[in-house]
């Protein structure tokens, strides 16, 4: 059987260049959303959609979207979607080859005349990565009615910009009403990020399920005081309280023996200093699970033995929620043409849960969805180790195609 193929080259060269976009002085990638160094991400995107002659539109949470009309203008679209922000020291996949691939597969189809029963469309989300505004995936948490937009626009970043200033500033506060194409379907193409595919020798994930994931930020309030004259016993120490809730939420996890993950990732002492006692501790809990009864479980065991440690350690405890997203289903029909495009082109493919946050996951609020995953070297994602071979980027990338045409053909297996 023949297959249709995306230009291999013409994909791994734009993962390259966009790679090499955001730069820090140390040669990091950080392309935080809505930053000087995004809106350059941006525009070369923006570049690419106009080269391969797509209709811009962005609309005003900063969403960009790549629009081909084809011959089924007035039909709801096929959406291929994902997100160009990174996290802080990044590597160049995430988010960003599921974007390209969906560019490369509409250039693919249109220039061999392709006629496409609808339109095909490909997104790229604003704050996808959460790093510098919460909640992460705002963009297309908005564009599925899940947050106003005016609500969404004047959120706060950790560095105190605000959302839609910064969107305004670099050019990318658009005007379309977000939501102004609700999708036929949704695809979403993404490196795993962990460690399943590669561990079991299987080039290709149909994506069935996305865990849920709950964000909450902790400050923790002691007093300041000596280092050297202070008594042990005598001590309202907030470092300590919140050492104390990183082993219980890691032990907690650990014994369970189920796939509850935490993560204590930011953290922040006052005064910092070393010779005094933290006043104060602030940190970011992330509590995820595929099961909502079982992470709610969680939260309760986090908030019960806050509730402890204020007693027993006399700090005060208050928190405050960032983010919280109920796992997700993804469309069967969806998840089946995926297993059958892999299974076309000869490529074992497992069934499996998506373990980070996706655009995809907002998305299926308001279309069928599903996504497609690839390996991840090492299972190792959020670092600039993040790697994923060509061979499975390219696999990835025509199976993506695949799944297009079924869905732009309308031959959906059942
Ligand atoms: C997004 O990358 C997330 O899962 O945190
Ligand atoms: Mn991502
Ligand atoms: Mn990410």
């Amino acid at each position: 059987m023949s297959h249709r193929s995306i230009d291999s080259t013409r994909l791994l060269g734009r993962i390259a260049e966009l790679g090499a976009i955001g730069r820090d002085a140390e040669g990091r990638l950080v392309r935080l959303a809505a930053s000087d160094s995004e809106k350059l991400g941006r525009d070369r995107f923006i570049s690419w959609l106009e080269e391969a002659g797509l209709e811009v539109a962005v609309d005003r949470i900063g969403n960009i979207f790549g629009i081909w009309n084809g011959m089924g203008g007035g039909e709801k679209p096929i959406m291929i979607g994902s997100h160009i922000d990174t996290v802080i020291n990044a590597g160049i996949y995430d988010g960003c080859y599921g974007v390209l691939a969906g560019l490369e597969v509409i250039q693919t189809l249109k220039d061999e005349g392709f006629e496409p029963s609808r339109p095909i469309v490909v997104a790229a989300f604003t704050n996808e990565e959460g790093v510098r505004y919460a909640p992460d995936m705002i963009g297309s948490l908005v564009y599925s009615g899940g947050l106003d937009v005016a609500e969404a626009l004047e959120t706060v970043g950790t560095d105190g910009t605000v959302l839609g200033d910064e969107l305004a500033r670099i050019g990318y506060a658009g005007s379309h009403a977000p939501g102004f194409m609700i999708p036929h379907a949704y695809v979403e193409l993404h490196i795993e990020q962990g460690p399943v595919l590669e561990r079991q020798g299987v080039p290709v994930g149909a994506v069935e399920n996305l865990q849920g994931i709950s964000w909450q930020k902790v400050t923790i309030d002691g007093d300041a005081n000596h280092a050297g004259t202070t008594p042990i016993s005598m001590r309202r120490d907030a470092g300590y309280a919140a050492a104390r809730v990183i082993t219980f939420l890691r032990d907690r996890a650990k014994a369970s023996n189920t796939p509850t993950v935490a993560t204590v990732g930011c953290i922040a002492f006052e005064p910092n200093a070393i010779n005094v006692i933290p006043s104060r501790a602030t940190f970011t809990v992330d509590l995820r699970d595929p099961d909502e009864d079982r992470l709610q479980e969680e939260e309760n065991a986090l908030a019960a033995f806050l509730e402890l440690l204020s007693a027993e350690e006399g700090v005060g405890v208050s928190v405050e929620r960032l983010a919280r997203f109920e796992p997700v289903k993804f469309d069967q029909s969806i998840v089946h043409l995926i297993e059958v495009a892999a299974r076309d082109r000869g490529l074992a493919c497992k069934r499996m849960t998506s373990g980070a946050g996706h655009d995809a996951q907002m998305i299926a609020r308001i279309a069928p969805g599903a996504m497609i995953f690839v390996p991840s070297r090492g299972g190792i994602s959020h670092n600039p180790k993040e790697f994923t071979s060509d061979t499975d980027l390219v696999a990835g990338a025509n199976i993506l195609l695949d799944v297009v045409c079924g869905l732009a053909t309308g031959e959906l297996p059942r």
